[in-house]
C-alpha cells in the first residue's frame, strides 16, 4: 500500500525538537511584550488579490510559489506565502477599534511558498514577524533592529550581521530605476532570460537574481543609498545614527533589495555564515505606501520576520532549557500504589512534571523506563519503605539517596526537587 508520508517540504516537529520550539515561542512572547509589541493572529487563508496586491505581481512569491486554489464558490484564495499583508488587512479591516498610534503587532505561525526544498528552506515554514503601523520616525526603525539584535542575543545566537539598505520611496525610486536600466540596459545579452524581463518590469529585482552570471554583473550596478532624495536620504543616516547610539552593529549591503515589492526606504537582513545558501534568519523593512495600496489612509509603517527553522538550526545546544522529566514514582506492589497515586495528582498540580511506573513491574523494569524518560528524581516505595513509613528519592544524576516520611510525601518531594 502507498505509505501516506508527510508532502515533500511539509515537516512535523515531534517531542525533543517541539519543546525547543515552545522554550523560543515563549523567549518571543516575553521579549515582544516588553518592546510594546500585542499578539496578533490572522487567518492562513486568504483572498488571493491581498496577496498579489502587496507583495507584487513580478516578485517570485506571486508568480510561482502560491498555494492558490479555488474556493467552494469559485473564488481564488491563497495560503498565505507570509504575515504582512494579512496584518494590515487586519489592521484596515479593525482600525476603528485601534485607538492609539503606532500599533505595534507580533505574530508567529505557519507560512507557505512553493519553493525547491532544501536544508533551511520549506514549502511550509514558520515565521515570528513584528509590525508597527502607522509611525514614519527614524527611530521606529532603530527600536524595532533593538528588538530584533536584542532577541538574538538573549536567545543565545551571536555570529549574525545586520545588513542595512535604503530603497528609497516614491519620489527617488524611477530615477533609481532608470539609472539600473542604464546600467543592465548594456548588457541584457549576458543577463538570464528571467532578467531580462525583469529589466522591463521591475529592474530592482536583477539585483537579487541568484545566477552566478547576474550575480558578476551587479557588483557595479548603481547603489539605490546614492540616488535617495532628500528626505529618504534624511531618514538613512538617522536609522544609522540611533543603531550606532544603541551600539548595535550593522553593515549597509548597498545593493540588498528585498523579494517583495512593498519595500520603502529602510530594508534589513539578519545574515548569518551557518547556514549555508538560506542566510538570512531575519528580514524586513519600510513599507510606508502599503497601507494606502490596500485601500486605507496613507499610514507609513515597518516591521521584520524570521525564519523559525533556520533561528533553530542556529540555537546553540546548552542554551535549550527544555523540561525534561521531573519526576518518576516508582511503587512497587498495590498498597504502595495506592498510597502514591493521589500525590502523583498533587505533584501535577503544583506544575511538577511526573509520571508513575506500573505497580506491577520490577523494580529493574520501572528503573529502566524512568531512565528512558530522562526523569531528573525517582520515587520508589517499596513494600519495606511502606513499613517503615517512608519513601526513598534518588537523583538521578548525582545517585544521592534520601529518605522522605511517607505521611508528608508532597511537601517532603517538592521541598527536594524544586531548584
Ligand atoms: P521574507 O524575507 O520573505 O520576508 O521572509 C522572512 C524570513 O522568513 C526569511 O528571512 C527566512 O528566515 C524565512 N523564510 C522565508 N521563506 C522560507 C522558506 N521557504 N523556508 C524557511 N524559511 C523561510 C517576509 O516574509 C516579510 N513579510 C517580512 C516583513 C515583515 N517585512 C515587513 N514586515
Amino acid at each position: 500500500m502507498e505509505k501516506l508520508n508527510a508532502l515533500k517540504g511539509f515537516k512535523d516537529l515531534l517531542p525533543g525538537e517541539s519543546e525547543k520550539w515552545e522554550w523560543v515561542a515563549s523567549a518571543v512572547r516575553k521579549t515582544f511584550h516588553a518592546f510594546g509589541f500585542s499578539p496578533i493572529r490572522t487567518p492562513i487563508l486568504e483572498r488571493t488579490r491581498l496577496f498579489t496586491r502587496s507583495i507584487g505581481e513580478t516578485t517570485d512569491i506571486v508568480e510561482k510559489e502560491m498555494y492558490t486554489f479555488e474556493d467552494w464558490d469559485g473564488k481564488p484564495v491563497t495560503l498565505r506565502p507570509e504575515g504582512t499583508a494579512s496584518v494590515v488587512r487586519a489592521f484596515l479591516e479593525h482600525r476603528h477599534q485601534i485607538l492609539a498610534l503606532p500599533a505595534k503587532f507580533y505574530y508567529q505561525g505557519p507560512m507557505f511558498r512553493h519553493e525547491r526544498p532544501q536544508a533551511g528552506r520549506l514549502r511550509q515554514f514558520h515565521q515570528v514577524g513584528a509590525e508597527i503601523i502607522g509611525e514614519i520616525d527614524p527611530e521606529q526603525d532603530v527600536e524595532l533592529l533593538s528588538l530584533l539584535s536584542y532577541f538574538f542575543q538573549r536567545i543565545g545566537i551571536s555570529d549574525l550581521t545586520l545588513e542595512i539598505n535604503s530603497l528609497g520611496c516614491t519620489v527617488c525610486r524611477p530615477p533609481y530605476r532608470a539609472a539600473l536600466q542604464g546600467y543592465f540596459g548594456a548588457q541584457l545579452d549576458t543577463l538570464c532570460e528571467d532578467c531580462n524581463r525583469r529589466f522591463h518590469q521591475n529592474p530592482l529585482r536583477i539585483l537579487d537574481c541568484k545566477k552566478e552570471s547576474c550575480k558578476a554583473i551587479t557588483t557595479d550596478a548603481p547603489a539605490s543609498a546614492n540616488h535617495l532624495c532628500q528626505e529618504c536620504d534624511a531618514h538613512f543616516k538617522a536609522v544609522q545614527e540611533g543603531l550606532s547610539s544603541l551600539k548595535l552593529p550593522f553593515v549597509i549591503s548597498k545593493h540588498l533589495v528585498r523579494g517583495l515589492d512593498y519595500y520603502t526606504k529602510t530594508a534589513f537582513e539578519m545574515t548569518t555564515q551557518n547556514l549555508g545558501a538560506q542566510n538570512a534568519v531575519a528580514a524586513g523593512g519600510r513599507y510606508d505606501g502599503l497601507v494606502e495600496a490596500l485601500g486605507g489612509a496613507s499610514t507609513p509603517a515597518i516591521g521584520f520576520a524570521m525564519g523559525m527553522e533556520r533561528l533553530m538550526q542556529l540555537l546553540p545546544e546548552s542554551d535549550i532549557r527544555y523540561s525534561a522529566l521531573q519526576l518518576f514514582i516508582v511503587p512497587l506492589g498495590e498498597a504502595a500504589h495506592q498510597h502514591v497515586f493521589p500525590v502523583l495528582y498533587d505533584l501535577r498540580r503544583k506544575n511538577i512534571r511526573s509520571e508513575i511506573g506500573k505497580s506491577g513491574a520490577a523494580l529493574k523494569k520501572q528503573m529502566k523506563q524512568a531512565d528512558r524518560l530522562n526523569a531528573a528524581f525517582v520515587l520508589i516505595v517499596g513494600e519495606q519503605e511502606m513499613e517503615m513509613g517512608k519513601a526513598v528519592l534518588r537523583n538521578m544524576k548525582t545517585k544521592e539517596q534520601v529518605e522522605i516520611e511517607l505521611f508528608n510525601l508532597l511537601e517532603g518531594v517538592i521541598a527536594q526537587i524544586s531548584p
